[in-house]
């Protein structure tokens, strides 16, 4: 990450994003914007496809899957060595599940707030008693819930760190402290976190944290990123694994798996290169602008719009301040519809059930959010 980041120009980061001119995108958290440098990326990985084929792996490919290691492990404030490319977050929180040591320990508490791919984990196990915590509002849970329900029977407490549908942020040291104090294992989707709320993932205490570049972090479907805290990576032994996981994966040697001695020991076989490419693009930006900035940027965004929200007479499903990011819920008796009338008039926002989501990212301009506003206040279903 750039210690020092260059100015906030507006108008010059909007021009990175295509989508900016043809659309009023406030989709984030479904969805980041594809950039200019993506699409640079990309344009490059297509042609080295095209004029070396296979020896792009080993002259460029494997390199560009270290340089994101590398910016991804500087931006959530972890060594390459704890973070491992996959999937999606649905095969890494798998793979956690499967690192664990066996034990006598069967509960995993998780949170009805949660994306619903993190409680399956366990639901699909045999033996496993899944305990999904209701939350007093809607909108929140509190750490004291959590304190309740994990105790010395308790294996994972796994939930998220901002909730996809209230944009709820929860606090990483209580809910690691707590795991922690009943020798449970604290596992943390942050998928919703990951880019638009600052991280240093070694001062959380979190054992397991999974993120990806789909969308805060600007780089498309295909690819998740674990992080696994430093003392246990070497502790942790996957039931599941592939030729990345070992040690000398091109040593080709059926009779000599050995883990990797880092955190490539959790991955899965070959990354979406693709994907790698598109999120280097997605992530030199987030670098470039800054965390801090682009929190403090959503903080103003998400403001302007709840306020224009409560002008025009809409009730929303919000966070306190101290707990709120750029996922604003509105109430609605038609979200479809109201999706699809929005979407008629170049505007993209997403609904879940009972509510249109709107959620602007850093290139999003205070205009854009009144233009929708305006348009979903003509609509009311
Ligand atoms: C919090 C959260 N976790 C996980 C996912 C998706 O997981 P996967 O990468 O397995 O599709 C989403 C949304 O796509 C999400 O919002």
């Amino acid at each position: 990450m750039s210690p020092d980041p260059a100015p906030f120009d507006l108008e010059r980061i909007r021009a990175e994003f295509p989508i900016l001119a043809a659309r009023t995108y406030l989709n984030t958290c479904s969805l980041g914007a594809l950039s200019r440098r993506s699409e640079a990326y990309l344009d490059e990985f297509r042609e080295r496809w095209h004029t070396m084929g296979a020896s792009a792996w080993y002259e460029h490919w494997l390199a560009r899957i270290e340089d994101l290691r590398r910016k991804v492990a500087a931006f959530w404030g972890a060594a390459s060595a704890e973070t491992a490319l996959l999937p999606s977050t649905s095969v890494a929180l798998s793979v956690v599940a499967e690192s664990v040591p066996p034990s006598r320990r069967n509960r995993v508490v998780c949170s009805e707030l949660d994306f619903p791919t993190l409680t399956y984990q366990w639901a699909v196990k045999p033996g496993i008693e899944l305990v999904v915590l209701e939350s007093p509002d809607g909108v929140r849970m509190d750490p004291e819930q959590y304190a309740e329900a994990v105790d010395d029977r308790t294996l994972f407490l796994a939930t998220s760190h901002v909730f996809f549908t209230t944009g709820y942020v929860q606090d990483l040291r209580a809910l690691s402290d707590i795991a922690h104090r009943a020798g449970a294992w604290c596992l943390v989707d942050g998928y919703q976190g990951a880019g638009q709320v600052p991280l240093d993932l070694s001062s959380t205490g979190a054992d397991f944290y999974t993120g990806g570049p789909l969308k805060w972090l600007l780089g498309g479907p295909g690819l998740a990123y674990l992080y696994v805290r430093d003392d246990l990576v070497r502790r942790l032994e996957p039931r599941i694994t592939s030729w990345f996981a070992t040690e000398d994966q091109f040593g080709f040697d059926p009779r000599a798996f050995r883990y990797h001695s880092d955190a490539r020991r959790f991955e899965m076989g070959t990354p979406s290169v693709p994907t790698v490419h598109t999120a280097l693009g997605g992530q030199e930006i987030v670098d470039e602008v800054g965390i801090a900035r682009i929190a403090e940027r959503n903080r103003t965004l998400t403001q302007h719009l709840v306020e224009r929200c409560r002008e025009a007479g809409f009730s929303l499903r919000l966070a306190e301040p101290a707990h709120r990011s750029a996922i604003v819920m509105v109430r609605h008796d038609d979200p479809a519809g109201a999706v699809a009338h929005l979407a008629g008039r170049g505007i993209i926002v997403d609904h879940r059930p009972g509510h249109v989501r709107v959620s602007p990212h850093f290139y999003n301009t205070e205009e854009e959010l009144d233009r929708c506003v305006q348009a979903l206040a003509a609509y009311r279903g």
